[in-house]
């Protein structure tokens, strides 16, 4: 039997296991979901050995297990490593969903007209990474596997991959191979295939601004005393300036300026501003004066708001001067920033900039590291050939705006590439209420896959 048989005929079961995968809420960043990130990890550790991978393991750390699972079948051809994540982002708000984030449903849209599913992690990253899981089943069950191949499947990518680095270089001898191929990323397009040759770094921080010792009466001290949500919204509105340059000083020291020519190449990808534009019901897009949106997510570093509290926030009003505001803020990264030095020099120009009436805390989160993949490796050209037979198209290169933080890491530590083998779109609603995942994409991944394998191997 072919592939393209073997897929057809395993169809239905092919989406009714993603299903049951989906089912499971594997969110990561919040406690209560423990034994159910767990229970995931399990459901893809025995799909990995029903397959006929070998050695399966739930590796513990100090967070949640990695999956492991390995089919080596000659030590003459190359060893491929197949990254992904299991974890998904928080569901909320619960509200906006037409169906409810971990009950998944087939339902069709414009953009996917012959049916997208829906739910939490559709696309980042059950779906993609099931694919893999899929894609190697149909090598086994065709005996058509071309290269070894070597599955580390994290659960706790977004929050920052903490257990990764330390497990991969503990476990260098294990992991041992000659690529990393990762589907967590887009494509431009169903009918205009992409692969992603870079991603953005990340430094994540929460600030705590705190004025009066406790809440006071907003008329009896209002005007006398410094109000933290007042200082942190000014502070934090100081960090652009009116080109929306970001002002913490050194911020862009190490950031490395592209060529016009390879700028011009970049913003040569198809990209419509109109419809990019009306896809996100706004009348202007906004960003760093003198770049394009292209390269404003994909070559530009950026400091954004991700969350802001404080105060009271309950029905009807209250007059009062709270004693503390909240920030979540988050600055995306480009080469050559380093995430701890960036982070560093966040927090001294934050502490720096606060008058004297506030205290201010400053909470590193998580960081990652900025890459950008070469496009004439070995591994690169054999992405492109198996997309171009999948797609009848050349893929073009983009650089992503997103971050995994563990890429950079694989290139340091264990001397590996990745090829960012993404089958996702950019508006499939990623971390977002109504995530969903094409079925043509799910397929589309589960096909080529294979054709990697078989040109990867040659
Ligand atoms: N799969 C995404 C990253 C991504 C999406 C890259 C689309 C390129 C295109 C990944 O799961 C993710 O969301 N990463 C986080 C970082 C993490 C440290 C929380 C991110 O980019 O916010
Ligand atoms: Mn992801
Ligand atoms: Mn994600």
């Amino acid at each position: 039997m072919s592939q393209a048989e073997y897929i057809e005929k395993n169809k239905q079961r092919f989406l009714d296991e993603l299903f049951d995968l989906l089912r499971i809420p594997s969110i990561s960043a919040d406690s209560a979901f423990k034994s159910d990130v767990r229970k995931t990890a399990e459901f893809v550790a025995e799909k990995l050995k029903s397959a006929g991978a070998d050695k399966v393991e739930l590796c513990e750390t100090a967070g949640y297990p990695i999956v492991y699972g390995e089919k080596m079948i000659n030590p003459a051809l190359p060893t491929v490593l197949v990254y992904g994540h299991y974890d998904v982002q928080p569901s909320a708000p619960d509200h906006l969903w037409l169906s409810p984030a971990f009950e998944p449903e087939i339902r069709k849209t414009e953009i996917h007209p012959e049916g997208a599913i829906f739910a939490r992690g559709a696309c980042d990253d059950k779906g993609q990474m099931y694919m893999h899981v899929k894609a190697f089943e149909t090598m086994m069950a065709t005996n058509t596997l071309a290269c070894n191949v070597k599955f580390m499947i994290e659960g706790e990518e977004e929050v920052g991959s903490g257990n990764l680095g330390p497990f991969c270089i503990a476990n260098k001898e294990r992991l041992k191979a000659d690529m990393v191929l990762i589907s967590d990323t887009s494509m431009i397009a169903n009918d205009c295939p992409s692969i992603d040759v870079g991603l953005r770094g990340l430094s994540y921080i929460e600030v705590e601004v705190t004025g009066p010792k406790i809440d006071l009466h907003s008329g009896v001290y209002g005007g006398a005393v410094a109000n933290p949500i007042n200082i942190l919204a000014k502070m934090i509105a100081s960090m652009h300036d009116e080109n929306n340059h970001i002002t913490i000083p050194g911020f862009y020291d190490k950031v490395v300026e592209l060529s016009a020519a390879e700028r011009a190449e970049l913003n040569k990808a198809p990209f419509d501003l109109e419809a990019f534009k009306k896809d996100l019901d706004i009348a202007d897009v906004w960003g760093e004066k003198g770049y394009t949106t292209l390269e404003r997510t994909g070559i530009r570093p950026t400091l954004d708001v991700n969350g802001i509290w404080g105060g009271y926030t309950g029905e009807g009003s209250k007059t009062v001067l709270p004693s503390k505001a909240f920030a979540k803020i988050s600055m995306r990264l480009v080469p050559n920033q380093g995430s701890d030095e960036i982070t560093a020099l966040f927090q001294k120009h934050f502490e720096n900039i606060a008058p004297a009436g506030v205290k201010v805390l400053v909470k590193p989160h998580h960081g990652g590291e900025p890459v950008v993949t070469p496009t004439d490796s070995k591994e690169y050209l054999a992405g492109a050939r198996a997309m171009e037979r999948t797609f009848g198209k050349k893929p073009i290169p983009t650089r992503g705006g997103g971050s995994i933080p563990i890429v950079a890491l694989f290139k340091k530590e264990l001397g590996l590439s990745s090829v960012l083998f993404g089958f996702g779109l950019d508006s499939d609603a990623l971390h977002s209420p109504n995530e969903n995942f094409g079925v043509v994409n799910y397929f589309n991944g589960i096909k080529t896959i294979p054709v990697f394998f078989e040109e990867y191997g040659k």
